[in-house]
C-alpha cells in the first residue's frame, strides 16, 4: 500500500522537533481526521535555514511532514509557496488515495508558518493566504 519511501520517513522521519525562536511557527488540524502537525521555520535572508515539526497522526502524516521538512530547507520563501501537498506526496513516490488528504497537513502547516514569519516581521509575502 505504501511505497518503500513513504516507509522510511514514517519510521525515520528527518527533522523532527521543535526550533527555538523559530522565525515562523505554523500549526494546523486536519479536518477529515483530527490530526495536527505542527511546523517550525528558521528563515534567514529569505532563506529557509531549518525546518522541524512535531506531528500528532497516521503515518502519512508523519511521511509527509518528514519529506516536506526536507524539501524546504534550503530554499527561499518563494520557492517554499510552491511545495504543495502534491509535490510532496511526489517525492515520496506517491500515496495511497485515500490517504492523499493526510498530505495536505504539510502544505497548509508550511504555509500557516510562513505566514506566522510575514506577521512578525510585518511583511507580505506575495501569493500567500491567511491560514483558516
Ligand atoms: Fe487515525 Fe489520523 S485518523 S491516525
Ligand atoms: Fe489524519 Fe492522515 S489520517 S492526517
Amino acid at each position: 500500500m505504501y511505497s518503500e519511501k513513504v516507509m522510511d520517513h514514517f519510521m525515520n522521519p528527518r527533522n523532527v522537533g521543535e526550533i527555538e525562536n523559530a522565525s515562523g511557527v505554523g500549526t494546523v488540524g486536519n479536518a477529515k481526521c483530527g490530526d495536527i502537525m505542527k511546523v517550525y521555520l528558521q528563515i534567514e535572508d529569505g532563506i529557509i535555514k531549518d525546518a522541524k515539526f512535531k506531528t500528532f497522526g497516521c503515518g502519512a502524516a508523519v511521511a509527509t511532514s518528514s519529506m516536506a521538512t526536507e524539501l524546504v530547507i534550503g530554499k527561499t520563501i518563494e520557492e517554499a509557496l510552491k511545495i504543495t501537498n502534491k509535490s510532496v506526496a511526489e517525492a515520496l513516490d506517491g500515496l495511497p488515495p485515500v490517504k492523499m488528504h493526510c498530505s495536505l497537513l504539510a502544505e497548509e502547516s508550511l504555509h500557516a508558518a510562513l505566514w506566522d514569519y510575514a506577521k512578525k516581521n510585518n511583511i507580505t509575502i506575495e501569493g500567500l493566504k491567511e491560514p483558516v
